[in-house]
């Protein structure tokens, strides 16, 4: 399951949907790692890599929303933290382990909460930093 872009993810900011953009792009990474390379450490590696970046997206998102006074910031803070909490679970040793053994099950869970998030909960703040 390759992730490809289309203008339904976008919330009209340029520099965020290109954050959205390269997830996307270290999901698809992260995919081909369990499907070719079936090899722990570089499972391990790109998750870090997409924990990284996840903050950083975050960050810079929870900034933004604070300084437009966007409602529901609490909220949608929190959605942030939880997926931060199931990545850190991934990349804990055994997980990382466990994560090859369930290959596309734990890609798909990932994706499908990184799908659901920018389709509905991103775009709640699109009125309000749009450029
Ligand atoms: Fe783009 Fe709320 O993460």
């Amino acid at each position: 399951m390759v992730f490809k872009w289309s203008e339904a993810y976008s919330v009209d900011n340029t520099v965020i949907d290109k954050h959205h953009r390269h997830l996307f792009d270290l999901f698809n990474k992260f995919n081909d790692a369990l499907s070719s390379d079936n090899n722990e450490s570089i499972v391990h590696d790109i998750l870090l890599e997409i924990k990284d970046y996840t903050v950083y997206h975050f960050s810079y998102e929870e900034e933004a929303m604070k300084t437009s006074r966007c409602p529901d910031y609490e909220m949608h803070k929190q959605n942030h933290d939880d997926f931060i909490i199931e990545v850190d679970n991934l990349i804990s040793n055994n997980d990382t382990h466990q994560c090859l053994e369930k290959g596309a099950k734990t890609y798909k869970l990932l994706l499908v909460w990184l799908q659901n998030h920018i389709l509905q909960v991103d775009q709640h703040y699109k009125p309000y930093f749009k450029n």
